[in-house]
């Protein structure tokens, strides 16, 4: 693979259709900040999730140069509201595919799970559709391996919404340049394969829907708000040091390392925009009763459970699979009333994207 620009410009002209099933991811350290071309001001690591996912076919056909040109049908039918999202992510990939001016792309995609639930969609939506544009350069790269496939994937998944670089492949990945992961970069995410340690095969994660409104700071404006932060330094630094102790923890199965360190990313992206100008209150009154109901359970209990937060009030409760039954039982009795119509979604750590043959 021919890095940084990854740039492939063979004159291709042809029909194909291709379809892919792309996961959602949650971070463990968390991404907050971003520079250039949707680089990471600092390194993250994330969970590949197995049931939250989008699948997304595309009809690409030939057509005279022009721009990127597109028709987009969400659940079989037309949302233009959608449309400058990915006609903005067509336009900023282009000058890595050429070949995308030559044809227009049919779009039809479809997510597992509640769609407005305040579940975040964008990463593996975009990673979805940039693994069907990939499937459609690879048919004309006859060398690539799968790992060139998901590396180019990733990247351009990282130019439609951060996050989705790391919505390619399984258990974990990490993006962003991290001493302690040789040969992450900025460019796009890598699963790197250490020895993880079996307690994390399997990983739950519950998913609360504390609010399913829509969120009130959009990601570009969120990461915006990190430049010029009077925390900014500490905050990249800390994300450092955590990719390092979360390193050791993941594979030495050390739990309350994992746990201290994943709670105390949730809290410090929180608490980047509660500090910053201007601030941002996300959590909602009833996620932070669910945060210290689940400290609390763990010190009684010793069921290792934790919390981790996205840019919004839900909240995702993590645990070993062997812990599965105490968990659940404790997350129903205490949070169905704290929850959107009681609604919880049951997940766990996936093996990342796949094509679907029909
Ligand atoms: O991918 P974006 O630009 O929506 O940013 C996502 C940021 C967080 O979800 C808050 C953290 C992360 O690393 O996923």
């Amino acid at each position: 693979m021919h890095h940084p620009s990854f740039v492939f410009d063979l004159p291709i002209k042809s029909h194909f259709q291709t379809q892919w099933q792309a996961p959602s991811n949650i971070a463990l350290v968390k991404y907050w900040g971003k520079h250039g071309q949707q680089l990471p001001k600092n390194p993250s690591i994330s969970f590949t999730l197995s049931h939250c996912l989008t699948t997304t076919s595309v009809h690409f056909s030939p057509r005279k140069d022009g721009s990127p040109h597109f028709d987009f049908k969400f659940d079989q039918k037309k949302q233009p509201d959608f449309h400058p999202k990915i006609q903005q992510f067509l336009e900023r990939i282009q000058p890595y595919f050429p070949a995308l001016a030559q044809h227009h792309l049919s779009i039809s995609s479809r997510n597992s799970f509640p769609h407005s639930s305040g579940i975040a969609s964008s990463a593996s939506a975009m990673a979805a559709l940039a693994l069907c544009i990939v499937d459609f350069e690879k048919q004309h790269h006859p060398n690539w391996t799968e790992e060139d496939a998901q590396q180019k994937a990733s990247f351009l998944a990282r130019l439609g919404s951060g996050s989705a670089a790391r919505s390619i492949v399984g258990p974990m990945m990490v993006w962003g340049t991290s001493k302690a992961f040789p040969g992450s970069n900025d460019l796009y995410a890598v699963a790197p394969q250490p020895k993880w340690h079996p307690i994390f095969n399997n990983y739950q994660d519950t998913i609360l829907l504390v609010d399913k409104d829509a969120k009130k700071v959009s990601s570009t404006a969120g990461h915006g708000l990190m430049e010029g932060h009077p925390f900014a330094e500490q905050r990249f630094a800390q994300a450092h040091r955590n990719m390092e102790l979360l390193k050791q923890a993941l594979t030495a199965g050390d739990l309350a390392t994992f746990i201290a360190c994943t709670e105390a990313e949730a809290l410090s992206l929180h608490a980047m925009m509660m500090t910053s100008d201007p601030s941002f209150l996300l959590m909602k009154p009833n996620t932070l009763a669910i945060l210290q109901k689940v400290r609390d359970f763990r010190t009684a209990s010793g069921t290792p459970l934790c919390f981790t937060l996205d840019a919004g009030a839900n909240v995702h409760i993590l645990y070993p699979e062997q812990d599965r039954i105490p968990a659940m039982e404790f997350i129903k009795y205490e949070f169905t009333d704290f929850c959107h119509k009681g609604a919880f979604i049951t997940d766990q750590v996936g093996e990342g994207a796949k094509k679907v043959i029909d």
